[in-house]
């Protein structure tokens, strides 16, 4: 750890409950990119696909490890980054099927 003692969990992803803790932890452990660190604590994997909670990961990996943040490779991006509304989906121009 970094002898830092908090008195609070700090929230990292808040679609997942993920603190700093919970990284610097896993860090320790060996989970040492931001893949590995993802699966494990299922970090960025919210509705929200790690949009604040990524960039805090990086840098939090980055000092963990003594490197710069642009050293640390960013996950690979699985779209969509937004939600879509799933009736979005159903409007076809098939016969029979009907969107809105
Ligand atoms: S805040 Fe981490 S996935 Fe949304």
């Amino acid at each position: 750890m970094g002898g830092e003692v908090r008195k609070h969990p700090t929230i990292i992803c808040r679609c997942n409950d993920v603190t700093i803790e919970d990284v610097e932890r896993a860090i320790e452990e060996g989970y040492q990119d931001i893949e590995s660190l993802r699966k494990r604590l299922r970090i960025g994997m919210g509705p929200c696909q790690g949009r604040t909670c990524i960039p805090l990961l990086v840098r939090i990996l980055a000092r963990k490890l003594g490197k710069k943040p642009n050293e640390i490779p960013l996950p690979t991006v699985r779209p969509p980054i937004v939600p879509i509304p799933l009736k979005l989906f159903l409007k076809s121009k098939e016969p029979g099927v009907e969107g809105e």
